[in-house]
């Protein structure tokens, strides 16, 4: 199961993003914002970072207008790796090596098929583990540190 999020200026993408998903069979759940007025990005980056840390979602996509607001928010909760993407590469690769749980997606960046292709790369590609767990490892103990 997603968890989707997004401010006012990403809600359009957001949507988009969502009847792929329904293309797609892939379930989800939208923690909002839910039309265009105006908002603020923290909230709704917190939601679906507190939604995949808790683990009972798998994943979360995220939404603002560059994609950065709404991801340093989500990055500020234990356990989350949320990374913005406007290339395909970088999608795979942060799965690949970085096990990231949540793909932010700039609505002011990336048109509509390009986000489209990111996310069905990024939700496709699996974690590689291995040598990259070390260091995942070591990024937790900075979360240890900054809890006590
Ligand atoms: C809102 O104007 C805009 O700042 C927000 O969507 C996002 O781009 C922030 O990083």
């Amino acid at each position: 199961m997603i968890a989707l999020g997004s401010d006012h200026v990403g809600y359009e993408l957001k949507k988009i993003i969502m009847e792929y998903l329904d293309e797609k069979g892939i379930p989800y759940k939208d923690f909002g914002h839910y039309d265009q007025e105006r908002t603020d990005y923290p909230m709704f980056g917190e939601a679906v970072a507190r939604a995949v840390a808790s683990s009972e979602f798998e994943k979360g996509l995220i939404f603002c207008g560059t994609g950065v607001g709404i991801s340093i928010a989500a990055n500020k909760v234990n356990g989350i790796r949320a990374v913005v993407c406007s290339d395909c590469y970088t999608a795979k690769l942060s799965r690949l090596h970085n096990n990231s749980n949540i793909l932010s997606l700039g609505s002011r960046v990336v048109g509509a098929d390009l986000a489209k292709m990111i996310v069905e790369i990024w939700l496709e590609t699996p974690y590689e583990g291995g040598r990259h767990q070390n260091r995942l490892d070591l990024i937790s103990e900075i979360e240890k540190k900054e809890c006590n």
